[in-house]
């Protein structure tokens, strides 16, 4: 028996302007993906942005459904999108905004996101940033999606694919 411990490690800005560079950019760009949101039941309104190896950033938004299981987060919307008209392209960095309500409220992507994040992660090969926060609050950045999805589940069928 051993007993172990995970540190993990991530990033914090007060709010969004004090991002810089891409990831100034893929925030602006998750930001603006927010107007494109189908959330008339949540009314919560996600934007994610996908910055894929060759430059091109993917936008998308979460799309609710009448059948609420049927809806999808806006991280999972972008990162389709990207692997379906970009196949093969590999993903560095996906950025998620919302306007949370209160004062301590954040965002971060659901376990669901994480697991298909990390899905592009081990296809890859290549460590995925993930850049989430609120539009006009914290923002958090990790540079691995290991720091989101510790001791995740692997398929050794994935070297097969
Ligand atoms: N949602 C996202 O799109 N991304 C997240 O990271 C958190 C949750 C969506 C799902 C649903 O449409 C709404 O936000 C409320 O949960």
């Amino acid at each position: 028996m051993s007993q172990r411990q995970i540190l993990l490690k991530y990033i914090q800005f007060d709010h969004p302007n004090q991002l810089e560079g891409i990831d100034k950019e893929l925030f602006l760009k998750a930001t603006e993906a927010m107007a494109s949101a189908y959330a008339p039941y949540s009314l919560f309104k996600v934007g994610a942005a996908v910055l894929l190896e060759n430059g091109i950033i993917v936008q998308g938004s979460n799309q609710e459904n009448m059948a609420y299981p049927s809806g999808l987060c806006a991280e999972r919307v972008a990162l389709f999108s990207a692997a379906s008209q970009h196949p093969g392209a590999k993903v560095l960095a996906v950025a998620i905004a919302a306007n949370p309500i209160g004062e301590h409220a954040t965002v971060s992507p659901c376990g669901a996101c994480r697991q298909v994040i990390m899905e592009y992660q081990l296809l890859f090969r290549y460590p995925i940033k993930v850049i989430t926060g609120a539009i006009n609050g914290t923002i958090t950045i990790v540079n691995d999606v290991n720091v989101l999805l510790p001791l995740a589940f692997f398929d050794p069928g994935l070297q097969n694919g």
